[in-house]
């Protein structure tokens, strides 16, 4: 089938100049002592976001769930879990942020439910049950699911799909081609189908008339199966963004796809480039051995060693990017709940030539929690709900030093969701601020100097002037009709000097460890530079 091309109306503006931060809300800022975080928490720490140049925040999961996969496995889309507030908390939180000119995104899992949903548990008891078709039970037919041992079955002892982990039952989107053979499987233009799109259309509108702005999708290219293009696909989110353009234009609509040219065809106004399907990210800083294709971990570019190869990189950004460019936006995070956190490197020079370029591409940043002041991988921590091989990047946030809980939470030790870094050097908050050369006055910095130079923000034009394999520089240009800027990162340790002819005229704006004479670049190892250039 011929994919139908999407016009759709310009993203909302305040996605142009968006910087996102992301908010793990059991790990973030504990209010009332519980040991785990919560939506007031989130609230008073606002300001904090807002002095560091955040504009929007994306919320994993807060609603009602049995917390096997950290409320991934939702059992009531409409209501906050009790350990995070109300849904009246939720609202002020929208509230608060949009006085302070921000905007706040939920995560939409959109392909499954818990198994403990009453939907799912009324369907599974009862084969005549209405909700029966939201779901694909596969009757004596076992169906190995993505992640985890255990082959699907209800108590009643019938099999089902499920979309990642056995618990999480695949809600019923239909089928590209369905089987006649096997019943479940439908088309996704059958009556059952459509009305399981009109649910989900119906929570997205129940927590955008509450002041939501909009959602990143969970699995978002799960929804129909058996695929062989993607049309049916990028049909269903097409609908979807056609009726957001309409009835709520402020809204965004954020994929966790991994492949931008379908994405955004599918009517998407970001997708985030990560650590599975199209492999760019990978390329810049790994992957964690789990999800590697095939156990194939590529060597990475932000690697001392320096034996990773930024073409392969340009070559994969390059295909996504041409294709999307000026319709919707790729977004490569620093990080996020469900791979390691970036290695920092001595003095956290790591991270900062890392950011340098996070922060000077185009597309839309996302910050993950306690990145921009450095928080280690903690390694050897025992799972919770669910986290397999993430745990350690799902840590408390790290407010204060000296602190009960380095001012995560008040509660005892032993209560805390996950426990907190115990290395007498745990980065915090309160030490960042008070010094102004800290990752977290650099990160400030990094966020200010693409916000005022909007070449260097979402929209500005990229092209990369030098790509070569090994210790070498990655050099790029971003510009726009207010001007031409020069980046050069150098994460290896390494020093080269390169001759940039673009560089003749051109003023420093921001560098470490790096100098220019000329059309002269000298870079020592772990360096870089952000230059205007003349013209
Ligand atoms: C992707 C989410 O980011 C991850 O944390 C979750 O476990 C799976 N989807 C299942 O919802």
């Amino acid at each position: 089938m011929p994919r139908s091309s999407l016009k759709s109306a310009a993203p909302p503006d305040w996605l142009r100049t968006a910087v996102f931060y992301q908010i793990y809300p059991q790990s973030f800022a504990d209010s009332n002592g519980d040991g785990i975080g919560d939506l007031p928490g989130i609230i008073s720490k606002l300001p904090y976001l807002k002095e560091l140049g955040i504009t929007a925040i994306w919320l994993n999961p807060i609603f009602e769930s049995p917390f096997r996969d950290a409320g991934y496995d939702i059992s009531d889309f409409r209501k906050v879990a009790p350990r995070y507030g109300s849904n009246q908390d939720a609202v002020q939180l929208f509230q608060a942020a949009h006085q302070l000119g921000m905007r706040v995104v939920l995560d939409l899992v959109a392909g499954h439910t818990s198994d403990e949903h009453p939907w799912f548990v009324e369907a599974a008891a009862d084969t005549r049950s209405p909700y029966r078709s939201r779901y694909l039970f596969t009757g004596a037919e076992p169906q190995t699911p993505m992640f985890g041992d255990a082959i699907p079955k209800t108590p009643q002892g019938e099999h089902y799909v499920a979309n990642f982990l056995p618990f999480q039952p695949a809600l019923n989107f239909g089928y590209n081609q369905p089987d006649p053979e096997r019943t479940w499987q439908l088309a996704p233009g059958d009556p059952a189908c459509l009305a399981m799109r009109e649910e989900l259309r119906e929570i997205m509108r129940f927590w955008l008339d509450l002041g939501c702005d909009g959602f990143r999708v969970d699995m978002a290219s799960s929804l129909i199966k058996g695929e062989t293009d993607r049309a049916a696909l990028q049909g269903l989110w097409q609908d979807f963004r056609t009726w957001l353009d309409s009835s709520y234009p402020e809204a965004v609509l954020i994929a966790e796809w991994s492949n931008p040219m379908d994405a955004i065809e599918a009517g998407y106004h970001v997708d985030f480039m990560i650590h599975f399907g199209e492999p760019a990210y990978t390329y810049l800083v790994g992957c964690p051995a789990e999800v590697a294709v095939q156990g194939q971990v590529p060597s990475m570019f932000f690697d001392r060693a320096g034996g990773g190869d930024i073409r392969l990189f340009v070559e994969n950004y390059l295909k996504h990017y041409s294709a999307t460019s000026g319709r919707g936006y790729i977004s490569l995070p620093t990080g996020n709940h469900d791979f390691h956190r970036p290695r920092r490197g001595r003095e956290f020079a790591d991270l900062r030539v890392l950011y340098a370029m996070l922060l000077t591409m185009p597309g839309v940043p996302f910050i993950y929690y306690g990145d921009e002041i450095g928080m280690r991988n903690l390694e050897g921590i025992p799972e919770k709900e669910g986290s397999m091989w993430r745990t350690g990047d799902r840590t408390p946030m790290q407010w204060e030093k000296g602190a009960p809980n380095l001012g995560f939470s008040k509660s005892n030790p032993r209560d805390l969701y996950l426990s907190l870094d115990p290395a007498v050097d745990a980065p915090t908050v309160s030490e960042q601020l008070a010094d102004p050369d800290s990752l977290l006055h650099f990160t400030r910095s990094l966020i200010a100097l693409r916000r005022t130079h909007s070449a260097l923000g979402n929209d500005g034009h990229f092209r990369p002037l030098l790509a070569e394999q090994g210790d070498c520089p990655f050099v790029y240009e971003r510009c726009d009709d207010s001007g031409k800027y020069l980046i050069a990162i150098h994460p290896a340790d390494t020093e080269r000097t390169v001759e940039l002819p673009e560089l003749l005229g051109a003023t420093l704006l921001l560098a470490e460890g790096a100098e220019h004479t000329g059309s002269r670049l000298c870079l020592d190892g772990v360096s870089f530079a952000v230059f205007k250039l003349q013209r």
